[in-house]
């Protein structure tokens, strides 16, 4: 093995997750097809419920026959190890599948979130040369608007189309994983930065191995749980947390397939009996609105333990969550990059209220200053881990540069701010840099800017994450617009329907404010830094390299 993991655990715990022999691990065999070798083949992996509730179960034998057909069908149109194929579905057991039968071909597995248009899904595309992409009815108009644009781009399949089901039904439910080595890549996500267009985090199969310790410690997942992780496998929480590490554990895992909706996530937690749940601050915040007695109507006496993750998770959120379900939602800290879990209160951990608690025993973090300099406690610098650990992402796909920038002075940078205090425990305090985190998204400003630039009445804009109680931020957009048009409020609205239909759903501006000119450094750059400055009030710092504004 190529990198220098900073410690021992990692060989001593090896045999913790299944080896196909001493030199091959498959993240996929690991979750599922083991499971048929120790008797648990029949015991449930997945409670799926769709939004109309029907609900359907898959034992780990189903998922392993399901996910085997799949692999037979990609072999037959020719995909191969390394070849990178994507998911573009909702959350449908497909989804989960597909995702394991990717990784059994040795083929590299990327998801793409259902809410994503036309110029997020072609960068990912274009990118990475996805040879195939799989997705479905209801979302295939956006992949064949692309696709001409795609020449590496082979394969559109559409899981709901019968001619598929039909095709898919002919191959056999048995499959020979590929014997991919710890170190092959197993699947890729895109994530966001300041500048530029998205960047592909990719992970390699030894990453299960990790993530199986961490969900077993951090969620303490326990053989008889039913546990639900609310997460979208479109990111790498629903990935980690819902496929490979849980089903690594053999846990039983609910996935629900709607939208959220405070009543209906009650009911599910009733109905199914979920004991462990993971899920996130803006969710935990909108079900806080709503208030205690509505939580009060369910019996959720099953519920054991509760987990957050994301973005931060506010003292109040935590402690309504104990007068409400009778627990503390317990922070998890972590990021695309790091694979899994780094930073959390663990169960025999004292909560801190708005503290996102300490490192795993295996994690080395500190708190440095811009040279690598540790600064002393309870004082803010950057929140750097030390390399390497197995979940760490492997590489930038065709980006070596970016991967390396995230090292420095023997330290994985994480683009956080944050404190540790003088007993240990880490405080998040924000981004180092204009990266925006909405309903727990991380959403880029160029991505955004990029999208209203192209509507016909703008000139320029400069985006930020404005501070909100619920989302803890909302996208906001200083527009400068062509001259002679107006700045109405139509306008405003067409401008954020403009950035939904182009890029995402979820990543457009809830403000719109026009102005004359932004803020830039002398070599043009948008000062992002002081239009959230100006925007909050506050004092706007050095404004030296600022050109005359
Ligand atoms: C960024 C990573 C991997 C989980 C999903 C997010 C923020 C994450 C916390 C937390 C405060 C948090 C950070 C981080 N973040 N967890 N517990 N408290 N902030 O993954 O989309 O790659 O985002 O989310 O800013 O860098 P991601």
């Amino acid at each position: 093995m190529s990198q220098q993991y900073t410690s021992s655990y990692w060989q001593e715990r090896k045999e913790d997750v299944a080896w196909l022999d001493e030199q091959s691990l498959n993240a996929a065999y690991n979750a599922v097809d083991k499971h048929l070798e120790t008797g648990n083949g029949n015991k449930t992996a997945l409670i799926y419920e769709a939004e109309d509730g029907t609900v359907k179960r898959f034992s780990f034998l189903a998922l392993s026959q399901q996910s085997n057909k799949f692999a037979n069908y990609l072999l037959s149109k020719g995909v191969k190890k390394g070849d990178r194929v994507f998911l573009f579905l909702p959350r449908i057991p497909e989804l989960f599948i597909g995702f394991l039968g990717i990784l059994k071909t040795g083929a590299i597995a990327g998801t793409m979130f259902s809410a994503f248009q036309k110029d997020a899904l072609r960068d990912r595309l274009e990118n990475s040369g996805a040879t195939v992409v799989i997705t479905a009815k209801e979302l295939v108009d956006r992949i064949e608007q692309i696709k001409s644009e795609l020449p590496e781009l082979k394969h559109v399949l559409i899981v709901d189309d019968e001619t598929f089901q039909a095709d898919l039904e002919l191959h056999p439910d048995n499959f020979s994983v590929c014997k991919t080595s710890p170190e092959d890549f197993a699947f890729m996500l895109y994530t966001s930065g300041t500048t530029g267009k998205p960047k592909g985090i990719v992970h390699a199969h030894y990453g299960c191995l990790q993530q199986h310790e961490s969900a077993k410690l951090a969620l303490d997942l326990k053989p008889n749980d039913i546990y639900w992780c609310t997460a979208d496998p479109g990111w790498v929480t629903g990935i980690v947390y819902s496929i490979l590490s849980n089903w690594s554990l053999g846990i039983t895992t609910v996935v629900y397939g709607g939208r959220f909706d405070a009543e209906k996530w009650y009911e599910i937690l009733e109905k199914h009996k979920v004991t462990v749940w993971y899920s996130a601050p803006t969710a935990i915040r909108m079900l806080m609105a709503k208030g205690t007695p509505l939580v009060k109507k369910y019996n959720l006496s099953s519920l054991r333990y509760l987990a957050s993750v994301g973005e931060p998770l506010n003292p109040e959120a935590v402690i309504w969550g104990k007068e409400a379900f009778g627990k503390y939602f317990h922070d998890t800290w972590w990021q695309t990059e790091t694979g899994s879990i780094m930073i959390t209160n663990t169960p025999n951990l004292e909560v801190k209220p708005g503290s996102m608690g300490k490192p795993f025993p295996w994690v080395e973090a500190a708190i440095l200053d811009d040279d690598g300099i540790p600064v002393p406690d309870e004082e803010e610098g950057n929140l750097c881990l030390k390399p390497f650990w197995p979940s760490l992402m492997r590489t930038v796909w065709q980006n070596k540069e970016k991967y390396e920038s995230y090292f420095k002075n023997g330290w994985y940078f994480s683009g956080d701010r944050a404190k540790k205090d003088k007993d240990g425990y880490f405080w998040f305090v924000g981004r180092a840099d204009d990266v925006i985190k909405t309903s727990g998204e991380r959403v880029g400003p160029f991505e955004v800017e990029s999208a209203l630039v192209e509507h016909p009445s703008v000139v320029e804009a400069g985006v930020i994450g404005k501070p909100d109680e619920i989302r803890g931020e909302i996208i906001k957009a200083f527009v400068v617009l062509k001259p002679g048009v107006e700045g109405t409020e139509a306008l405003k609205t067409e401008l954020a329907e403009h950035v939904k239909k182009h890029l995402a759903g979820h990543a457009y501006p809830r403000e719109v404010e026009f102005i004359d000119k932004l803020p830039k450094t002398r070599s043009g750059k948008i000062m992002r830094r002081i239009l959230k400055a100006k925007e909050l009030g506050q004092p706007i710092g050095d404004t030296s390299t600022l050109e005359e504004y």
